[in-house]
């Protein structure tokens, strides 16, 4: 550690043209485990020092700007209406960016009905949606694994798990698309995209306000009549504002991940034969794929924080009040942590990565994506005939922290 930090680097290693690869950059960025860049930003890359910020009670989550909705030239919209919306959803923001005591009431709400058998119970409405896909395909000599399989997948089972009438899944699918983009801290500083985002979540929101009144008056057995009709111990029933945030939360969450790890691994595996055809002679081996794609291509990248105090780590002190980067994806290859970190191996013991994140914030979602990616991985690997990479790199979507392959066109010989 005797240079000084490159300050540019992170902003290098967004660029898109280094999508396919970051890891390099992300090694040069390790070199300071905890480093300030020229923007003013401070980026975390190595293990231990994500570890120590994820559990740092001064890092906060509530990094996101104001609500904002644009100027209409419709006076009582904009006056009126769109401010009194923006006021609610400031005061109402999905758990994820928002700190203790909030976080942990609306989170324990939220688990309270992500139960062990309702997740379970997920697990062969998988298998058979992913059958499904790949019948749909019978014939094919070509293979788009996003378009034909890992996209749709998620947003089906979301809406199945929430209780989404079949007949109204189609709107998701287009708002999913949409809302993907919310997540990107790039999008911030994009005016057009945040107007778009702000649109989209308007509609979502009127629609789940009407789905919500619909589950308390004839609730079922699903995720969100569970969560509009349950009553916490302390904090009682959850109001209608913070629903509307966590339905839209765990739809725009749990999509594009769950993209990204069904594709990331799909590539992952092709570029390891060896690999590839042993999880088709053992699918009994999918869970310790799943575990090290999560740490090798892991389909969140990074999140963002802010500092409430100055914090002191890994020989530096970030300053109070800075815009920090959890990079969970270096931190995955930390030569400190893992051995031979830039090796792909199923059998790997002791794989503690950060694909779920860590701490307060660990993801809810983890068994659901879990069953998700061992349904289609192993599905693929039984059912495609002689599977060839028709692009090595594929093209990526312009996110840098989900990041993902925007197609990955597949030749086969046939689909069992
Ligand atoms: C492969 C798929 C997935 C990956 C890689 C993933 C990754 C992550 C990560 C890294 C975080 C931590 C965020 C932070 O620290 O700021 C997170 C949080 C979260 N995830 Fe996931 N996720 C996946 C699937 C899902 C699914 C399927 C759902 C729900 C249906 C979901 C719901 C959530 C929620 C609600 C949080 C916020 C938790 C909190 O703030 O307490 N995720 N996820």
């Amino acid at each position: 550690m005797t240079d000084a930090p490159d300050g540019t680097l992170f902003a290098t290693a967004r660029d898109p043209a280094n999508r396919a690869d970051p890891y390099p950059l992300y090694a040069r960025l390790r070199a300071h485990p905890v480093a300030r860049q020229d923007d003013g930003t401070w980026v975390a890359s190595g293990h231990a020092a994500i570890r120590a910020l994820l559990h740092d009670p001064r890092v906060s989550s509530e990094d996101l700007p104001p609500a904002e909705h644009p100027p209409t030239g419709n006076p009582v919209k904009d006056w009126i209406v769109n401010p009194l919306k923006d006021w609610i959803t400031d005061r109402h923001r999905p758990f994820i960016f928002r700190d203790p005591p909030d976080h942990g009431t609306l989170r324990r709400q939220v688990m309270g009905q992500f139960t062990i058998a309702r997740v379970r119970g997920m697990k062969r409405r998988t298998e058979s949606l992913v059958a499904e896909c790949l019948d749909r395909c019978a014939g094919r000599r070509t293979f788009d694994l996003v378009d034909d399989l890992a996209y749709p997948l998620p947003v089906t089972v979301i809406c199945d798990l929430l209780g989404v009438p079949r007949e109204d899944e189609p709107r998701f699918h287009a708002w999913a698309t949409q809302l993907a983009t919310a997540l990107e801290p790039e999008s911030r500083h994009d005016e057009e995209l945040r107007a778009r985002n702000t649109e989209t979540f308007d509609a979502i929101a009127a629609y789940m306000r009407d789905l919500i009144r619909e589950k308390r008056r004839a609730p079922a057995d699903d995720l969100l009549s569970g969560l509009a009709t349950a009553k916490d111990g302390q904090a009682g029933r959850m109001s209608d504002p913070d629903l509307v945030a966590t339905a839209i939360l765990l739809l725009i969450a749990g999509h594009e991940t769950t993209v990204n790890l069904i594709t990331n691994g799909m590539l992952t595996l092709l570029r390891h034969p060896a690999e590839f055809a042993r999880l088709r002679a053992d699918p009994e081996r999918a869970p310790r794929v799943i575990e090290e794609l999560l740490r090798y291509e892991p389909p969140v990248h990074f999140r963002t924080r802010l500092t409430r105090a100055p914090i002191p780590v890994a020989g530096t002190v970030i300053p109070e009040g800075a815009p920090l980067v959890l990079l969970f994806a270096a931190g995955n290859r930390d030569p400190a942590r893992f051995p031979h970190p830039d090796r792909f191996d199923p059998d790997r013991e002791d794989n503690q990565h950060f694909g779920f994140g860590g701490a307060l914030h660990y993801c809810v979602g983890a068994p659901l994506a879990r069953i998700e990616a061992e349904a289609a991985l192993t599905a693929l690997a039984a059912r495609l005939s002689a599977p060839r990479l028709a692009e090595d790199p594929p093209p990526y979507r312009p996110g840098a922290s989900l990041r993902g392959p925007k197609r990955l066109l597949l030749h086969i010989d046939g689909i069992g």
